[in-house]
């Protein structure tokens, strides 16, 4: 999910909100089941939510698969989260509208290819309407047929294990089949803007 600059609304209402989830039925508590998820209370505001969301710092991510008998498919990503180490399962979630949502349902892999910060411009072009994105960028094939870009600060390729839908998203659960990492410093994305990593406090 991208992230842009705004105030941080810090209403009682807002608060209250963030507090006791609502559900369907008007009631306050956590949701059941995943397909619970209820859509954002009337006080809060998509554009809140975005900006509320964008002040949360991230690394960024190429997520890319090879669907069978068809072209590489890849867009930035920024909401790539660890899972779970035993077993070894990652999580990211891709707009339900998007075009690559077919790609990402056929194929039954998927690579997460953390970016460095000297890849800010691969992060561009994955995240534009570019026909030819895999023109730019050294890429190989992994062991199940995933996309891997050199150069990465590190990168999971993953057997698809679910694709949910949540929301204006589809979440995508996966099983780690291979890992590789790098000491090289990785690009932040906060706040709409991409940023280099800060000191060690
Ligand atoms: C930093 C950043 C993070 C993003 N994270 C996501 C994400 O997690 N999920 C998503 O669906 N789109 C995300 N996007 C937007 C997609 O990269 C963008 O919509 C891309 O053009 C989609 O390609 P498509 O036209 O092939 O769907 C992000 C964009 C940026 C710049």
């Amino acid at each position: 999910m991208s992230a842009a600059a705004g105030p941080v609304t810090t209403s009682a209402a807002a608060v209250r909100n963030a507090d006791a989830p609502v559900q369907p039925n008007g009631q306050a508590g956590p949701p059941s089941r995943p397909d619970d998820v209820v859509a954002a209370p009337a006080a809060v505001t998509p554009q809140e939510l975005r900006a509320a969301f964008g002040r949360f710092a991230t690394g960024v991510t190429i997520v890319a698969c090879r669907p069978p008998a068809g072209s590489p498919v890849g867009l930035t990503v920024n909401s790539f989260g660890s899972l779970s180490l035993d077993p070894p399962l990652v999580l990211w979630s891709l707009r339900s509208s998007s075009p690559a949502l077919p790609a990402f349902r056929a194929a039954p892999t998927f690579a997460i290819n953390v970016l460095a910060e000297s890849q800010v411009g691969l992060s561009r072009r994955f995240a534009s309407k570019l026909p030819d994105k895999f023109a730019e960028g050294l890429w190989s094939a992994g062991a199940g047929g995933a996309p891997l870009l050199a150069g990465c600060a590190a990168s999971f390729e993953c057997e698809r294990l679910s694709d949910q839908e949540a929301g204006d998203h589809v979440l995508f659960i996966g099983r780690v089949i291979g890992v590789a990492d790098a000491p090289v410093p990785p690009l932040v994305f906060q706040a709409g803007h991409y940023r280099l990593l800060g000191d060690i406090l």
